[in-house]
């Protein structure tokens, strides 16, 4: 089979750990051949790492290559759709990082958009959005792998097995993600991310609940089961008048999510066809490192995936400099005290499962497990989560 040539766009936290992941396939399979950001520097530091020679800051010079056949998309939200859409015109296959797109603003919208903007209106906007790439995908032919890592972690393979194994149906999902603020510049304004921790955290949480629904469904009736509506909460817990009293305390130095117009905390409850419910729970307020957990209540069972902390391996150490430079995990404060490393967060946490099988499914011409579908439907569950948590009510979907 060919090597799959590759063409990055975004040069940083995204695109690095693609870049680990594809490094890690077997020779052969795929060769970086271009490296796009918004700025040359940028892209140059990266091809530097990458050994790549081709650098540019214009995303036309990447797609009129011809020994690029796939884009892979770790650009910001605001850019998703709109770069898809010209991918998947070019004949490029796209492997796009979340969320698959959202809304992020238009001519005549009061600013800042988060705080004035009603949901209803945005709701719309993100599904023409989000419609919008499902159709140039499907015109053009090209794959869509929507890089859902969730969905590929061992812990969640795992349970995938054990719901197939069993009769059972899943009554509760419960999906909860936290830490203590996103990495990217980006993620404080809706303009950029189109959201805040609902949608840049609790996308992973809803597109595994969502999976693993349409799995179950496969499993004992043929066909998925189908999400039908949502009710929701979010709040700014970075700006609560609790947050304020401990500042004004000295005691609010370490969460350094700091928004303009996106929240910082929601709560999620998807209902789906057969009467289940999934339980969303995501913070950017959450101190310890990543936390990111799912938990399947069954009629027979109960299944828990934990795919951050766990005791596979345990250290302590009086003092943080102990470990030096030894990596732990995602957003951890401090080495020091008692702690539990990943032992290899890259595949835990699915990153290396999901390129392997992207790279799969466009070498054999067959559909990722994560593709458009999946990724659409995560826009739509969370976008109504949006309208139903500003309008206190129950919201169904389409
Ligand atoms: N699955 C996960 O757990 C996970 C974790 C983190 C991020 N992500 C996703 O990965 C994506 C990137 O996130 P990030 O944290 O890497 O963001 P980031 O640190 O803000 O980097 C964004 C990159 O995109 C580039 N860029 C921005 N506008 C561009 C344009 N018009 N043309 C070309 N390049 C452009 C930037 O270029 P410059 O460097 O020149 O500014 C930068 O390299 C996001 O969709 C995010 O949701 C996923």
């Amino acid at each position: 089979m060919k090597t799959l040539g590759i063409g990055m766009v975004g040069a940083r936290y995204g695109a690095q750990m693609h870049l680990t992941n594809f490094t890690n396939l077997p020779a052969g399979a795929v060769e970086i051949r271009g490296v796009c950001s918004r700025s040359k520097e940028s892209a140059e530091a990266f091809a530097r790492d990458a050994k790549v020679a081709f650098v540019t800051d214009d995303f036309d010079a990447l797609l009129a290559r011809k020994d690029i056949d796939v884009v892979d998309l770790c650009v910001p939200p605001a850019k998703h759709h709109e770069f898809a859409i010209r991918a998947a015109n070019a004949g490029k296959h796209i492997i796009m990082e979340k969320p698959l797109t959202g809304y992020f603003g238009e001519p005549g919208d009061p600013e800042p958009i988060g705080l004035k903007v009603p949901r209803a209106k945005m709701r719309e906007g993100a599904r023409r959005n989000a419609e919008a790439v499902r159709e140039a995908v499907q015109r053009a032919g090209v794959k869509f792998c929507y890089a859902e890592n969730w969905v590929y972690a061992p812990p969640i393979d795992k349970m995938r097995r054990l719901i197939a194994a069993s009769q059972g149906s899943i009554l509760e999902l419960r999906a909860e993600e936290n830490h203590s603020g996103s990495n990217s510049v980006f993620s404080r304004d809706w303009k950029n991310t189109g959201g805040g921790a609902l949608l840049r955290m609790g996308v992973h949480s809803v597109g595994a609940c969502l999976h693993l629904k349409q799995w179950e469904g496969q499993q004992r009736l043929g066909r998925g089961i189908r999400p039908t509506a949502v009710v929701a909460d979010v709040a700014d817990l970075v700006h609560s008048d609790a947050a304020v009293r401990a500042r004004t305390a000295g005691a609010n130095q370490w969460i350094s999510a700091n928004p303009i117009d996106v929240e910082n905390w929601a709560n999620l409850v998807i209902h789906f066809e057969d009467g289940a419910r999934a339980n969303v729970i995501v913070n950017d307020t959450g101190l310890g490192g990543l936390n990111t957990r799912v938990t399947a209540f069954m009629t027979d069972g109960v299944i828990k995936a934990n795919m951050t902390s766990n005791d596979a391996i345990e250290t302590y150490a009086p003092d943080a400099a102990v470990f030096s430079n030894e990596y732990f995990t995602e957003k951890l404060e401090t080495k020091a005290g008692w702690n539990r490393p990943s032992v290899d967060e890259d595949w835990f946490r699915g990153f290396a499962q999901e390129i392997q099988d992207f790279v799969g499914a466009i070498r054999e011409n067959r559909e990722p497990r994560s593709g458009i579908d999946l990724a659409v439907d995560c826009v739509e569950v969370i976008y109504a989560g949006y309208q139903a948590a500003e309008e206190g009510r129950r919201v169904g979907l389409v």
